[in-house]
Formats: structure tokens, C-alpha cells, sequence
């Protein structure tokens, strides 16, 4: 038997594996990765992420997987149903499963975003040849409006929520895998495209050329950059992974599922690069850092383009395929964790959530308008980039330390057993001699990652 209890196991390994790429795949692929490669010296960058996508996020991302796999429950079961009698391990889990709830808080307002943009282009509301000043104020309009943001928002997560409510084979299966479909041949059809353009070389070589005078200048930064950009991405560290391994049969091992979740999310980082960075330098336009990259340069791209709303339609339709897909995957690890942790059915557990997510959500959104006098860690910030600040540089390294110590602690799951699940079924094997690079590099590398954050964000005021 595959399960203990009635719990749903995902109807195929492509279902599982698309899901839990679906979860990987988001905002952190298709709008912070470019961005950031191009600020931090191009091609060196993605060297260093490569880096740290193999030293600390595979190995990250087994350990998730194990977690959910031994234990067949959420986080908000997983430390007890491994840990030794009368061990303290469980206590993290109140913490983290706060993570899904913070990280929710802001990234649903992104989701609205693309909404609107995506309904913007394709109603043809976006006026024919704008310039930067337009769309900034076309965003700073939107930003001002709390109402329409709020529409946007609440059809994003009401949508996501409803197919969470159908449960994990008949709900996220269902709807996860053609969207994830949808979404590779979105990027194909746009990133072929993108090789006819004009800028295409100009806008590859600024992604993607190596410029070492940058990285010199700041590779203390850059380091940290690709490390945080791999817990992001990946979605390691509270849990979010774990939930997916406790759908997973035992037919394959881990260590192949991690690599192949890691493999797909790196393509399409890349890839989405392809797809922006050409386009802005075919228009002329300097590609920028931050949310204006999307919202701003993109808008004027697509406006300036021939059969510009179309192009500006599947570009947002893009993005929010991705930030749904996640969003998905993310309720449903509040909603799994909610009906083990308080005993109420899935119904119960969505309809509490979505009110909950709606409420928290609107903290980052009127933080742009209303709220906008508050600034928590740094005079240029507001609530969504305090959000973001409280999961990515402390829940996701705090949280993935806690998940390699507990596999590697005797009173925790233990390294014989972690390395015994990850090796059931066939594929890769995990060798049983990593436990020095687990308990001690592993965790001392992320421990520094995390010094330096604060360093960075702190250290300077
Ligand atoms: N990986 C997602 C992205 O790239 C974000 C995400 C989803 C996440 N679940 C997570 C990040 C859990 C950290 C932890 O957009």
C-alpha cells in the first residue's frame, strides 16, 4: 500500500512533476530572475546561480520531497510523524507554516497586476505608441487605485482557491497540467519570436555577456543574490515542496524528481529573459531594475510594437499562468496543513483561507496608497517589500536549515532513513556519504547567506 489513511496520490508522475514545477515556476522565474542577471554582470551571474542551484538547491529540494514522502503530511504534521518521542522538532512548524501566509500576502498583488495588464492588452485599453512617462503614470495610477487593484486580486485568488476547493487530483491535477502546458508553449512561441527581432543580439548580449568589471565590483552581493534567487525559486523552505512529496508514489526516486523540478525552472528563467530583454532593446529602451521592468518598460514595448496588444496580451497571460500556478500550489499547502492541524474538511479550510489571504493581501496593496507613509526596513520600501524581506531572506534560509538539521539529527528523521526514502523506486541513487556536506557545509553556506542579508539591508542605514 502507497498511503496510509485516504490520502490522494497524484494520478501520474507527469502530474506530479508539472504540479510541483508549477509551484517552482513564478515571479521569481519570469520577472526577478532577468532582472537580476542583468544587473549583476550577465553570464556570471547565471554561472553563480548554476552554482547554487546545485550545491544548496537540489539537495534542498530532496529534502523536502523526503519529508513529505516518509511522513505523507504536510509540514503541519511532518516533524511528528518522524521525529523520536518527546522531541521538540514540531515546534518550527507553527512558524513556518506562516511562510505560505506572508509569502501569499504579497505575491497574490502581483498576480492582480498581471490581471489587469493582461485584460489592458487584450481589451486594447493600452493607447498606441506611449512613452516611459505614460506608463509610468498608467502604473502609478493603478498603484493609487486601491479598488481596481483589489478587483484584480480577489478574481486571481478566488479562481485559484476554487480549484484547490476540487481537491488534489480532481482540482490541482486537473487544472495544474494544461496550464503548465499552456505556459511552455506560451515562452516557446514568444522566445522564437524574440530571434526575429532587431534587438535580438544587442538585448542577448546585455543578458547574457559576460561584464566582470561589474561582478568584481560587487561579488560579495552577487553571491548572495544567486543564493537567495535559488530558495525563491525553487520554493524551498517551509514546506511548500513537502506537501507535493506527500502526493508523490514511490515508483521513482527523489533525486531524480529534484532534478528534473530544478532543470524545467531554470529553463524558463533563461527563456524569459529571451523573451524581454530583445524586445526592449528592438525599442530602444534601457532595461530596467525592479517592478518597472514588467510594468513600465514592457508596457511601452508592447505599445510601440506592431500588433502590439496581441503580443502584450500573451506576454501577461504569460506571467499569470506562472503566478497562478503557483498560487495553486501554494493554497493548497494552507489548506492540506489547515484540514491536518484543525480537523476541518477541505471546503471549510478553503473558504477560511480565501478570506484570510484577501484580508492579508490588503496590508502590501493599500501599503501603496493609504498606508504609503509606512516604511519598515528602509525609506525607498514599503509593506510588499517588507513582505518579501520577512520570507526571503528569513523564513526560507531559517526554515531550509531546520528541514537539513532534522534529517540529519538522531532524534529528528535521521540520515539512514532520509537516505533510505530517498532512494525507494528507481533512478538516481543518494549517496549515503553526503551527510558531512548536509549537516555541516550545507548549512554553514546558508547561515552565511543569511549573515550577509542582514548585513546588506541593515548594515548600512
Ligand atoms: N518559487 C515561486 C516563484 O518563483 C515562489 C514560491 C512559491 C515560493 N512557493 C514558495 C518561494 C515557497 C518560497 C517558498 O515565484
Amino acid at each position: 500500500m502507497e498511503t496510509n489513511n485516504s490520502r490522494e496520490i497524484f494520478k501520474t508522475r507527469l502530474g506530479f512533476l508539472l504540479i510541483a514545477a508549477g509551484c517552482a515556476v513564478g515571479i521569481g522565474n519570469v520577472w526577478r530572475f532577468p532582472y537580476i542577471v542583468g544587473q549583476y554582470g550577465g553570464a556570471y551571474f547565471v554561472l553563480l546561480y548554476i552554482f547554487f542551484l546545485l550545491a544548496v538547491g537540489i539537495p534542498l529540494l530532496t529534502v523536502e520531497l523526503a519529508l513529505g514522502r516518509a511522513s505523507r503530511s504536510s509540514i503541519a504534521r511532518c516533524y511528528e510523524n518522524l521525529e523520536e518521542k518527546g522531541a521538540l522538532w514540531h515546534h518550527n512548524k507553527w512558524w513556518q507554516f506562516s511562510g505560505n501566509y506572508i509569502l501569499m500576502a504579497f505575491y497574490v498583488v502581483v498576480a492582480g497586476w498581471f490581471l489587469y495588464y493582461f485584460l489592458a492588452f487584450a481589451g486594447g485599453d493600452i493607447p498606441k505608441q506611449i512613452n516611459r512617462d505614460d506608463a509610468g503614470a498608467n502604473f502609478g495610477a493603478l498603484l493609487g487605485e486601491p479598488d481596481t487593484m483589489f478587483y484584480c486580486v480577489l478574481a486571481t485568488v478566488a479562481i485559484s482557491f476554487a480549484i484547490v476547493a476540487l481537491g488534489v487530483v480532481k482540482g490541482v491535477e486537473r487544472f495544474t497540467k494544461p496550464l503548465m502546458v499552456i505556459l511552455t508553449l506560451l515562452l516557446l512561441f514568444m522566445a522564437v519570436r524574440s530571434c526575429t527581432l532587431d534587438g535580438f543580439s544587442e538585448g542577448v548580449s546585455f543578458y547574457l555577456s559576460p561584464d566582470f568589471s561589474e561582478l568584481e565590483d560587487n561579488l560579495g552581493e552577487a553571491i548572495w543574490a544567486a543564493m537567495g534567487q535559488a530558495f525563491f525559486t525553487l520554493s524551498v523552505g517551509f514546506g511548500a515542496i513537502a506537501i507535493f512529496g506527500s502526493y508523490m508514489s514511490n515508483r521513482h526516486r527523489i533525486l531524480n524528481e529534484a532534478i528534473f523540478i530544478a532543470s524545467f525552472d531554470t529553463i524558463v528563467a533563461l527563456l524569459s529573459g529571451f523573451v524581454i530583454f530583445p524586445a526592449c532593446f528592438t525599442y530602444g529602451i534601457n532595461p530596467d531594475a525592479g517592478p518597472n521592468l514588467l510594468f513600465i518598460t514592457m508596457a511601452v514595448v508592447f505599445s510601440n510594437m506592431s500588433f502590439g496588444n496581441f503580443w502584450g496580451a500573451m506576454f501577461f497571460l504569460f506571467m499569470l499562468i506562472a503566478a497562478l500556478s503557483t498560487m495553486i500550489a501554494v493554497f493548497e499547502n494552507m489548506i492540506a496543513g489547515c484540514m491536518e492541524l484543525f480537523k476541518w474538511t477541505r471546503v471549510k479550510a478553503v473558504v477560511i483561507n480565501f478570506f484570510f489571504v484577501i484580508a492579508l493581501s490588503l496590508l502590501p496593496m493599500l501599503g501603496f496608497n493609504v498606508l504609503s507613509f509606512v516604511h519598515i526596513i528602509g525609506s525607498n520600501t514599503g509593506i510588499l517589500d517588507f513582505f518579501d524581506f520577512l520570507v526571503s531572506n528569513n523564513i526560507l534560509p531559517i526554515g531550509s536549515v531546520v528541514f537539513v538539521l532534522f534529517v540529519c539529527a538522531k532524534n529528528g528523521m535521521r540520515w539512514e532513513r532520509f537516505i533510505e526514502e530517498c532512494n525507494i523506486g528507481q533512478g538516481f541513487t543518494m549517496p549515503k556519504a553526503l551527510l558531512f556536506y548536509f549537516k555541516y557545509i550545507l548549512t554553514t553556506l546558508i547561515v552565511v547567506v543569511l549573515a550577509v542579508g542582514y548585513f546588506k539591508i541593515f548594515g548600512r542605514a
